[in-house]
């Protein structure tokens, strides 16, 4: 039965597509690097669902009529009964986007030497531990690394490999144990309760705070309200509530399940941690009440906290992301099964098994895809997740995916139609499709300002 979306368009912006040979020049001036095109060289934007979402009549109306104040605004008591009603938490410190408050948290507790676990680690999560002088470890379960095989939880934490972790290291070397909720980096993949409730008992056992990296809680809330038993009637904020309720903290980006363009949020129980988040944060945000951002931007987060937690809006969303992954399986397109919350992630070892990962199969998949669609996606593959050795050879990621983002309300099933066309036709030319050789990357988070050039 088909679920019509629960809104409707009330404002547009125009797109242009711009011809081949012009996204051709575009992709090769800009060493085959997405993230330097410009928006309106794009046609369909997947680079990201991070701040991207269509915002609400209610979002812009109360960012309107909110007022602008250094301290205390109506907007900042908004969002704390918000985080209050939705997480569970009380205090919190407001940053400006997810990374941010990794960077706070991280600042406060890992020193030299130590290790963060979590199932998987995303890029700035992975970065920010390592600028830190910690290492990052991802103990997610085996599945994750196999793309095609099906399973309802796929982005759990393998508990085995957690307390193995902490008898090895030692409780005394880990600061905090992270749970990315749903798993970005594994294709989207939701994390059950049963495996949040088992994380939060090692970490207690051991007395090592544990954290949610909650950037798409409410996409995870969802999963479990489907997939796990016990859940089926529940409502999605007391499911929500149930997840933090095992926190001792979280990092949010709000650019995500916030439903806004920007903003983030460190949530503590522990006040003594929240204090020294507050005054670094003061030196390096801004003010809590505003945490770095205009207050109207807290407005929209506290709506948009409510309207990610609707269950209508879920089941739009989640129809979405699976209608896409739909018609790729339906074109024998190699993606992770099943679709994850917010993307489709395509399996670019199976796509272009012909081009090795140190060519950077999943850099070139998205500059093709550039090129026949004017579609930007993300590689998310050896580019982002692959290492170098002392030699500066490249050590590939586990992983190699393109991820196919999709923003919260904003394109139609048209649009998604013609993205899996164009993805189908060069899986149908796939052996056309040659690797690149990297000419440039910066030691962390490279992929952002990586540049390639063809193999010839
Ligand atoms: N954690 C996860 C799991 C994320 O996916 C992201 C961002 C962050 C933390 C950092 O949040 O961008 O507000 O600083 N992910 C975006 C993406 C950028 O495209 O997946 P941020």
């Amino acid at each position: 039965m088909t679920r019509p979306e629960p809104f409707r368009i009330k404002m547009i912006e125009p797109l242009k597509r711009l011809s081949r040979e012009e996204r051709k020049e575009n992709i090769s001036s800009r060493g085959y690097n997405v993230f330097k095109l410009n928006s309106d060289e794009v046609f369909i934007d997947m680079l990201t669902d991070s701040g991207m979402s269509a915002m609400s009549d209610a979002q812009w109306g109360k960012m309107l009529t909110t007022d602008q104040a250094y301290a205390g605004s109506d907007s900042y008591a908004a969002l704390a009964e918000a985080v209050s009603n939705i997480f569970g938490f009380d205090t919190f410190v407001t940053v400006h986007q997810g990374r941010a408050a990794e960077n706070l948290l991280f600042s406060t507790l890992v020193k030299e030497g130590d290790y963060v676990p979590n199932n998987m680690h995303f890029d700035t999560t992975y970065a920010n531990v390592k600028h830190k002088g910690g290492t990052p470890a991802n103990l997610v379960v085996d599945d994750a690394y196999y793309p095609g095989k099906p399973g309802d939880f796929k982005g759990n934490m393998d508990i085995d490999k957690l307390k193995d972790f902490i008898e090895e290291k030692g409780s005394e070397k880990i600061p905090v144990i992270m749970l990315t909720i749903t798993n970005n980096t594994a294709g989207g993949q939701p994390v059950s309760m049963e495996n949040i409730k088992a994380v939060s008992e090692v970490a207690a056992e051991h007395e090592i705070p544990f954290f949610l990296d909650a950037c798409r809680f409410a996409e995870n809330a969802y999963f479990i309200r489907t997939r796990e038993k016990g859940y089926e009637e529940k409502d999605i904020r007391d499911i929500v509530r149930d997840m933090f309720s095992y926190a001792d903290g979280f990092t949010f980006s709000a650019k995500k399940d916030g439903l806004a363009n920007i903003g983030g949020i460190l949530g503590t129980r522990d006040e003594e941690l929240h204090k020294r988040c507050v005054e670094l944060g003061i030196i390096i945000e801004g003010f809590p009440t505003y945490g770095g951002m205009a207050c109207r931007d807290l407005a929209a987060i506290a709506q948009g906290m409510y309207e990610a937690t609707e269950l209508d809006y879920l089941r739009y969303r989640n129809q979405q992301v699976e209608y896409l992954g739909d018609k790729l399986i339906e074109a024998g397109v190699p993606i992770t099964r099943p679709v994850g919350g917010h993307a489709v992630f395509i399996d670019v070892k199976e796509f272009l098994p012909h081009i090795p990962q140190v060519q950077f199969p999943a850099q070139s998949l998205t500059a093709e895809l550039y090129i026949e669609g004017g579609i930007r996606g993300v590689e998310l593959g050896t580019s982002a997740f692959g290492e170098t050795d002392e030699e500066g050879n490249v050590i590939p990621a586990p992983l190699e995916y393109m991820r196919l983002a999709i923003p919260r309300r904003v394109y139609t099933l048209n649009q998604l139609d013609y993205v899996a066309e164009c993805v189908a036709k060069l899986y149908d030319n796939r052996d056309d499709i040659q690797g690149l050789r990297r000419t440039y990357a910066p030691e962390l988070l490279g992929h952002f300002m990586a540049e390639f050039e063809p193999i010839e």
